[in-house]
Protein backbone atom coordinates (compact mmCIF):
# COMPACT_ATOMS: atom_id res chain seq x y z
CA UNK A 1 0.00 0.00 0.00
CA UNK A 2 2.89 2.28 1.33
CA UNK A 3 4.54 2.25 -2.39
CA UNK A 4 1.16 2.78 -4.33
CA UNK A 5 0.16 5.84 -1.87
CA UNK A 6 3.71 7.24 -2.57
CA UNK A 7 3.51 6.82 -6.29
CA UNK A 8 0.45 8.62 -6.37
CA UNK A 9 1.46 11.50 -4.90
CA UNK A 10 3.78 11.17 -6.99
CA UNK A 11 2.34 11.34 -9.86
CA UNK A 12 -0.69 13.48 -8.93
CA UNK A 13 0.61 16.03 -6.50
CA UNK A 14 2.17 18.86 -6.70
CA UNK A 15 5.79 18.79 -5.97
CA UNK A 16 5.90 21.78 -3.12
CA UNK A 17 7.05 19.82 -0.56
CA UNK A 18 9.54 16.39 -0.22
CA UNK A 19 7.83 13.72 1.99
CA UNK A 20 9.27 11.40 4.01
CA UNK A 21 9.03 8.03 2.91
CA UNK A 22 6.46 6.62 4.68
CA UNK A 23 2.42 6.88 4.88
CA UNK A 24 0.97 7.76 7.99
CA UNK A 25 -2.76 6.25 8.85
CA UNK A 26 -3.27 6.63 13.01
CA UNK A 27 -2.11 9.14 15.52
CA UNK A 28 -2.88 8.90 19.30
CA UNK A 29 -1.90 11.09 21.91
CA UNK A 30 2.50 11.34 21.05
CA UNK A 31 2.43 8.15 18.69
CA UNK A 32 1.62 8.22 14.91
CA UNK A 33 1.34 4.70 12.77
CA UNK A 34 2.54 3.86 9.37
CA UNK A 35 0.61 1.78 6.57
CA UNK A 36 3.31 -0.96 8.09
CA UNK A 37 2.55 -0.63 11.31
CA UNK A 38 5.41 1.23 12.50
CA UNK A 39 4.94 3.78 15.58
CA UNK A 40 7.02 6.76 15.28
CA UNK A 41 6.90 9.24 18.52
CA UNK A 42 6.09 12.79 17.08
CA UNK A 43 8.15 15.50 18.39
CA UNK A 44 7.19 17.74 15.32
CA UNK A 45 3.17 18.06 16.09
CA UNK A 46 2.53 18.64 12.59
CA UNK A 47 5.15 21.90 12.77
CA UNK A 48 3.32 23.24 15.90
CA UNK A 49 -0.28 22.47 15.37
CA UNK A 50 -1.11 18.86 17.41
CA UNK A 51 -0.11 20.64 20.72
CA UNK A 52 -2.69 18.51 22.87
CA UNK A 53 -1.77 15.40 20.97
CA UNK A 54 -3.37 13.23 18.32
CA UNK A 55 -6.92 12.36 18.61
CA UNK A 56 -7.67 13.98 22.01
CA UNK A 57 -10.52 12.35 23.02
CA UNK A 58 -12.31 15.96 23.93
CA UNK A 59 -11.76 17.66 20.57
CA UNK A 60 -12.89 14.73 18.92
CA UNK A 61 -16.41 14.56 20.71
CA UNK A 62 -16.61 18.16 19.91
CA UNK A 63 -16.11 17.92 16.54
CA UNK A 64 -18.24 14.82 15.87
CA UNK A 65 -21.26 16.57 17.61
CA UNK A 66 -20.65 19.62 15.90
CA UNK A 67 -19.81 18.41 12.44
CA UNK A 68 -23.30 16.32 12.57
CA UNK A 69 -24.82 19.22 13.94
CA UNK A 70 -24.15 22.07 11.83
CA UNK A 71 -20.72 21.97 9.87
CA UNK A 72 -20.86 24.97 7.57
CA UNK A 73 -23.24 28.35 6.96
CA UNK A 74 -20.72 30.90 5.73
CA UNK A 75 -19.91 34.36 7.19
CA UNK A 76 -23.99 35.68 6.47
CA UNK A 77 -25.08 34.32 9.58
CA UNK A 78 -24.09 33.87 13.45
CA UNK A 79 -23.18 31.12 15.20
CA UNK A 80 -22.49 30.29 18.74
CA UNK A 81 -18.93 28.44 18.15
CA UNK A 82 -17.87 31.18 16.07
CA UNK A 83 -18.63 34.25 18.59
CA UNK A 84 -17.70 32.03 21.58
CA UNK A 85 -14.43 31.27 20.45
CA UNK A 86 -13.97 35.23 19.82
CA UNK A 87 -14.73 35.68 23.08
CA UNK A 88 -12.63 33.76 24.54
CA UNK A 89 -9.54 34.73 22.51
CA UNK A 90 -10.05 38.26 23.38
CA UNK A 91 -10.96 37.64 27.33
CA UNK A 92 -7.57 35.50 27.60
CA UNK A 93 -5.16 38.37 25.55
CA UNK A 94 -5.14 42.08 24.61
CA UNK A 95 -7.43 42.14 21.91
CA UNK A 96 -10.64 43.71 21.67
CA UNK A 97 -11.88 42.22 18.03
CA UNK A 98 -10.74 39.13 15.98
CA UNK A 99 -10.61 38.22 12.25
CA UNK A 100 -11.08 34.62 11.83
CA UNK A 101 -9.55 32.67 8.02
CA UNK A 102 -8.10 29.63 7.72
CA UNK A 103 -4.34 29.81 7.87
CA UNK A 104 -1.54 31.53 9.15
CA UNK A 105 -0.83 32.72 5.42
CA UNK A 106 -4.28 34.19 5.51
CA UNK A 107 -3.80 35.55 9.27
CA UNK A 108 -0.99 37.48 7.90
CA UNK A 109 -2.35 38.62 4.92
CA UNK A 110 -5.17 40.27 6.96
CA UNK A 111 -3.15 41.73 9.29
CA UNK A 112 -0.97 43.52 6.30
CA UNK A 113 -4.40 44.77 4.96
CA UNK A 114 -5.47 46.32 8.46
CA UNK A 115 -2.68 47.96 9.12
CA UNK A 116 -2.44 49.82 5.99
CA UNK A 117 -6.22 50.23 5.86
CA UNK A 118 -5.48 52.15 9.87
CA UNK A 119 -2.21 54.08 8.67
CA UNK A 120 -4.38 55.12 5.39
CA UNK A 121 -7.62 56.12 7.60
CA UNK A 122 -5.79 57.71 10.29
CA UNK A 123 -2.83 59.40 8.82
CA UNK A 124 -3.54 59.53 5.41
CA UNK A 125 -2.15 57.98 1.88
CA UNK A 126 1.68 56.77 1.58
CA UNK A 127 2.49 55.85 5.23
CA UNK A 128 2.46 52.14 3.71
CA UNK A 129 5.84 50.65 4.90
CA UNK A 130 6.26 47.33 6.68
CA UNK A 131 9.17 46.63 8.52
CA UNK A 132 10.28 42.98 9.36
CA UNK A 133 13.74 41.00 10.50
CA UNK A 134 16.51 38.69 8.87
CA UNK A 135 15.23 35.13 9.88
CA UNK A 136 11.43 35.92 10.58
CA UNK A 137 8.79 33.62 8.67
CA UNK A 138 5.18 35.00 7.98
CA UNK A 139 3.68 32.50 4.90
CA UNK A 140 4.30 32.00 1.12
CA UNK A 141 1.05 33.75 0.16
CA UNK A 142 1.88 37.55 -1.89
CA UNK A 143 1.82 39.48 1.28
CA UNK A 144 3.27 37.24 4.10
CA UNK A 145 6.39 35.90 1.13
CA UNK A 146 6.91 39.93 1.00
CA UNK A 147 7.50 40.48 4.67
CA UNK A 148 9.52 37.22 5.07
CA UNK A 149 13.37 38.13 3.89
CA UNK A 150 14.35 34.67 2.36
CA UNK A 151 15.97 35.26 -1.05
CA UNK A 152 15.67 31.62 -1.84
CA UNK A 153 10.89 31.89 -1.54
CA UNK A 154 11.27 35.61 -2.78
CA UNK A 155 13.38 35.05 -5.85
CA UNK A 156 11.06 33.43 -8.59
CA UNK A 157 8.19 35.32 -7.48
CA UNK A 158 9.44 39.32 -7.89
CA UNK A 159 8.01 41.69 -8.42
CA UNK A 160 6.55 41.22 -4.65
CA UNK A 161 4.10 43.76 -2.83
CA UNK A 162 6.10 47.11 -1.84
CA UNK A 163 7.40 48.70 0.99
CA UNK A 164 8.57 46.09 2.93
CA UNK A 165 12.61 46.28 4.59
CA UNK A 166 14.15 44.58 6.80
CA UNK A 167 16.53 44.70 9.97
CA UNK A 168 18.36 42.08 11.37
CA UNK A 169 16.68 40.41 14.20
CA UNK A 170 17.59 41.60 17.94
CA UNK A 171 19.01 44.54 16.71
CA UNK A 172 17.22 47.77 17.96
CA UNK A 173 19.38 50.40 16.62
CA UNK A 174 18.78 48.65 12.72
CA UNK A 175 15.30 48.75 13.62
CA UNK A 176 15.41 52.47 14.69
CA UNK A 177 16.98 53.48 11.60
CA UNK A 178 14.21 51.77 9.22
CA UNK A 179 11.24 52.61 11.48
CA UNK A 180 9.71 55.95 10.54
CA UNK A 181 6.46 58.29 9.33
CA UNK A 182 6.34 56.08 6.38
CA UNK A 183 5.57 53.18 8.10
CA UNK A 184 2.54 51.38 8.85
CA UNK A 185 3.49 47.95 10.89
CA UNK A 186 6.08 46.14 12.33
CA UNK A 187 6.12 42.36 12.15
CA UNK A 188 7.96 40.42 14.44
CA UNK A 189 8.20 36.78 15.24
CA UNK A 190 8.37 36.88 19.42
CA UNK A 191 10.30 33.44 19.09
CA UNK A 192 11.11 33.07 15.72
CA UNK A 193 10.69 29.46 14.19
CA UNK A 194 11.25 28.46 10.91
CA UNK A 195 14.06 30.52 10.93
CA UNK A 196 15.94 28.42 13.48
CA UNK A 197 14.78 29.12 17.07
CA UNK A 198 15.63 32.66 18.13
CA UNK A 199 14.34 34.07 20.77
CA UNK A 200 13.52 37.98 20.68
CA UNK A 201 15.04 40.15 23.30
CA UNK A 202 12.64 41.01 25.75
CA UNK A 203 14.36 44.78 25.27
CA UNK A 204 13.96 44.31 21.16
CA UNK A 205 10.48 43.96 21.57
CA UNK A 206 10.04 47.08 24.12
CA UNK A 207 12.18 48.95 21.93
CA UNK A 208 9.97 48.29 19.46
CA UNK A 209 6.86 49.13 20.77
CA UNK A 210 8.24 52.47 21.40
CA UNK A 211 9.47 52.79 18.27
CA UNK A 212 5.88 52.11 16.92
CA UNK A 213 4.60 54.29 18.90
CA UNK A 214 7.04 56.88 18.03
CA UNK A 215 5.71 57.01 14.50
CA UNK A 216 2.16 55.55 14.73
CA UNK A 217 2.91 52.31 13.14
CA UNK A 218 1.13 49.32 14.52
CA UNK A 219 3.35 46.43 16.27
CA UNK A 220 2.39 42.84 15.05
CA UNK A 221 3.53 40.04 16.88
CA UNK A 222 3.45 37.13 14.75
CA UNK A 223 2.40 34.08 17.45
CA UNK A 224 1.33 31.12 14.78
CA UNK A 225 4.12 29.09 15.85
CA UNK A 226 4.98 30.21 19.32
CA UNK A 227 2.19 31.14 20.41
CA UNK A 228 -0.93 28.97 22.03
CA UNK A 229 1.05 28.04 25.47
CA UNK A 230 4.20 27.00 23.01
CA UNK A 231 6.88 28.50 25.13
CA UNK A 232 5.32 27.87 28.66
CA UNK A 233 3.08 31.32 28.84
CA UNK A 234 -0.28 31.25 26.82
CA UNK A 235 1.11 34.22 24.58
CA UNK A 236 4.98 34.31 23.90
CA UNK A 237 4.72 38.48 24.50
CA UNK A 238 4.13 37.61 28.28
CA UNK A 239 7.59 37.10 28.49
CA UNK A 240 8.72 40.12 27.48
CA UNK A 241 5.64 41.96 29.26
CA UNK A 242 4.76 44.17 25.88
CA UNK A 243 1.48 43.70 23.91
CA UNK A 244 1.33 44.43 20.11
CA UNK A 245 -1.54 46.15 18.69
CA UNK A 246 -2.42 43.21 16.31
CA UNK A 247 -1.47 39.30 17.01
CA UNK A 248 -1.92 36.46 14.08
CA UNK A 249 -2.42 33.28 15.30
CA UNK A 250 -2.81 29.26 13.59
CA UNK A 251 -1.26 26.24 13.66
CA UNK A 252 -2.12 25.21 17.49
CA UNK A 253 -5.53 26.93 17.75
CA UNK A 254 -7.59 24.30 15.56
CA UNK A 255 -6.49 21.37 17.62
CA UNK A 256 -5.54 19.95 13.67
CA UNK A 257 -7.93 21.55 11.74
CA UNK A 258 -7.32 24.43 9.44
CA UNK A 259 -8.13 28.05 11.61
CA UNK A 260 -6.18 31.36 11.72
CA UNK A 261 -7.21 34.01 13.60
CA UNK A 262 -5.93 37.79 13.37
CA UNK A 263 -6.28 39.77 16.69
CA UNK A 264 -6.76 43.54 16.92
CA UNK A 265 -7.21 46.29 19.43
CA UNK A 266 -10.49 48.36 19.04
CA UNK A 267 -8.09 51.29 17.87
CA UNK A 268 -7.61 49.65 14.65
CA UNK A 269 -10.66 47.42 14.50
CA UNK A 270 -12.88 50.70 14.30
CA UNK A 271 -11.50 51.68 10.81
CA UNK A 272 -12.25 48.10 9.29
CA UNK A 273 -15.84 48.12 7.84
CA UNK A 274 -18.13 44.93 5.83
CA UNK A 275 -16.80 43.98 2.41
CA UNK A 276 -12.62 45.33 3.73
CA UNK A 277 -11.85 41.71 3.64
CA UNK A 278 -13.37 37.92 3.85
CA UNK A 279 -13.49 33.96 3.48
CA UNK A 280 -16.29 31.82 2.96
CA UNK A 281 -15.10 29.21 5.14
CA UNK A 282 -13.34 31.25 7.95
CA UNK A 283 -14.57 30.58 11.64
CA UNK A 284 -16.90 28.00 10.87
CA UNK A 285 -18.61 26.16 13.45
CA UNK A 286 -16.71 23.02 13.33
CA UNK A 287 -13.19 24.18 13.92
CA UNK A 288 -14.19 26.87 16.40
CA UNK A 289 -15.81 24.21 18.75
CA UNK A 290 -12.75 22.54 18.34
CA UNK A 291 -10.37 25.78 19.35
CA UNK A 292 -12.30 26.30 22.39
CA UNK A 293 -11.35 22.90 23.20
CA UNK A 294 -7.77 23.81 22.56
CA UNK A 295 -7.97 27.40 24.16
CA UNK A 296 -9.21 26.26 27.45
CA UNK A 297 -6.58 23.42 27.73
CA UNK A 298 -3.59 25.19 26.74
CA UNK A 299 -4.83 28.48 28.64
CA UNK A 300 -4.58 25.99 31.77
CA UNK A 301 -1.88 27.36 34.10
CA UNK A 302 -1.12 23.32 35.38
CA UNK A 303 -0.73 22.83 31.43
CA UNK A 304 1.68 25.87 30.57
CA UNK A 305 3.69 24.99 33.74
CA UNK A 306 3.86 21.10 32.43
CA UNK A 307 4.94 22.81 29.23
CA UNK A 308 7.80 24.97 30.93
CA UNK A 309 9.43 21.81 33.05
CA UNK A 310 9.56 19.63 29.91
CA UNK A 311 11.07 22.28 28.22
CA UNK A 312 13.74 22.72 30.84
CA UNK A 313 14.23 18.98 31.16
CA UNK A 314 14.71 18.77 27.43
CA UNK A 315 17.38 21.47 27.26
CA UNK A 316 19.36 20.15 30.48
CA UNK A 317 18.99 16.28 28.83
CA UNK A 318 20.32 17.89 25.30
CA UNK A 319 23.54 19.31 27.23
CA UNK A 320 23.80 16.18 29.27
CA UNK A 321 24.20 14.83 25.53
CA UNK A 322 27.52 16.40 25.81
CA UNK A 323 28.08 15.93 22.12
CA UNK A 324 30.95 17.98 20.53
CA UNK A 325 28.44 18.01 17.16
CA UNK A 326 26.29 20.33 18.69
CA UNK A 327 26.87 23.82 18.65
CA UNK A 328 24.04 25.75 20.78
CA UNK A 329 20.78 24.64 22.46
CA UNK A 330 18.10 27.51 22.06
CA UNK A 331 14.62 27.13 23.48
CA UNK A 332 11.63 28.64 25.53
CA UNK A 333 9.53 26.15 26.59
CA UNK A 334 8.78 23.64 24.00
CA UNK A 335 10.06 24.83 21.25
CA UNK A 336 13.60 24.30 21.02
CA UNK A 337 16.42 24.71 18.76
CA UNK A 338 19.63 22.92 18.38
CA UNK A 339 22.26 23.91 16.26
CA UNK A 340 24.42 21.33 14.87
CA UNK A 341 27.80 21.64 13.30
CA UNK A 342 26.49 20.64 9.52
CA UNK A 343 23.03 19.45 8.07
CA UNK A 344 20.70 18.09 9.89
CA UNK A 345 18.62 16.44 6.89
CA UNK A 346 20.60 12.97 7.58
CA UNK A 347 19.31 13.44 11.33
CA UNK A 348 15.90 13.31 10.50
CA UNK A 349 16.43 10.60 7.97
CA UNK A 350 18.01 8.54 10.62
CA UNK A 351 15.23 9.45 13.02
CA UNK A 352 12.37 7.98 10.24
CA UNK A 353 14.59 4.73 10.97
CA UNK A 354 14.67 5.03 14.52
CA UNK A 355 10.61 5.86 15.14
CA UNK A 356 11.28 9.60 16.00
CA UNK A 357 9.99 12.26 14.00
CA UNK A 358 12.14 15.39 14.11
CA UNK A 359 12.07 18.83 12.41
CA UNK A 360 14.52 21.46 10.96
CA UNK A 361 14.34 25.23 10.60
CA UNK A 362 17.00 25.99 8.11
CA UNK A 363 19.86 23.39 7.19
CA UNK A 364 22.16 23.12 10.84
CA UNK A 365 19.35 23.53 13.05
CA UNK A 366 17.04 20.63 14.76
CA UNK A 367 13.49 21.93 15.84
CA UNK A 368 11.90 19.63 18.52
CA UNK A 369 8.33 21.00 19.04
CA UNK A 370 6.40 18.46 20.83
CA UNK A 371 3.01 17.93 22.00
CA UNK A 372 2.21 19.77 25.14
CA UNK A 373 1.68 15.94 26.68
CA UNK A 374 5.08 15.07 26.46
CA UNK A 375 5.93 12.88 29.35
CA UNK A 376 9.67 12.44 31.03
CA UNK A 377 9.76 8.84 29.80
CA UNK A 378 9.21 9.96 26.39
CA UNK A 379 12.24 12.56 26.22
CA UNK A 380 14.26 10.13 27.68
CA UNK A 381 13.52 7.95 25.02
CA UNK A 382 14.12 10.36 22.41
CA UNK A 383 17.45 10.95 24.14
CA UNK A 384 18.47 7.79 23.77
CA UNK A 385 17.61 7.85 19.88
CA UNK A 386 19.37 11.47 19.52
CA UNK A 387 22.91 10.44 21.49
CA UNK A 388 22.89 7.23 18.84
CA UNK A 389 22.17 9.04 15.81
CA UNK A 390 24.13 12.12 16.45
CA UNK A 391 27.31 9.90 17.29
CA UNK A 392 26.76 8.04 14.06
C1 LIG B 1 5.52 32.35 12.37
C2 LIG B 1 4.75 31.84 11.19
N1 LIG B 1 3.98 32.67 10.50
C3 LIG B 1 3.25 32.26 9.44
C4 LIG B 1 3.28 30.94 9.03
C5 LIG B 1 2.44 30.49 7.86
O1 LIG B 1 1.39 29.69 8.31
P1 LIG B 1 0.62 28.71 7.31
O2 LIG B 1 1.58 27.66 6.90
O3 LIG B 1 -0.54 28.19 8.13
O4 LIG B 1 0.14 29.55 6.17
C6 LIG B 1 4.08 30.03 9.73
C7 LIG B 1 4.18 28.62 9.28
O5 LIG B 1 5.12 27.92 9.55
C8 LIG B 1 4.84 30.48 10.84
O6 LIG B 1 5.63 29.65 11.54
Amino acid sequence: MSTTIQEKEASFVLHTYNRAPFVLVRGQGMTLTDSEGKTYLDFTSGIAVNALGHADPEIVAAVQEQVAQLSHVCNLYHTAPHAELAGMLCELSFADKVYFCNSGGEAVEAAIKFARKYARVVHGPGKTGIVAFSGGFHGRTAGALAITAREKYQAPFRPLMPGASFAPFNDLEAAGKLIGPETCAVFVEPVQGEGGVHIAHPEFLRGLRRLCDRYGALLVFDEIQCGLGRTGRLWAYEHAGVEPDMMTLAKALGGGLPIGATLLTDRVAEVIEPGDHGSTFAGGPVVCRAAQVVLRRVSDPALLEHVSAMGDLLVKRLGELNSPRIREIRGLGLMIGIEMDGEVMPLLEAGYERGVLLLNAGPNVLRLLPPYIVTEAEIDRLMDILAEIIEQ
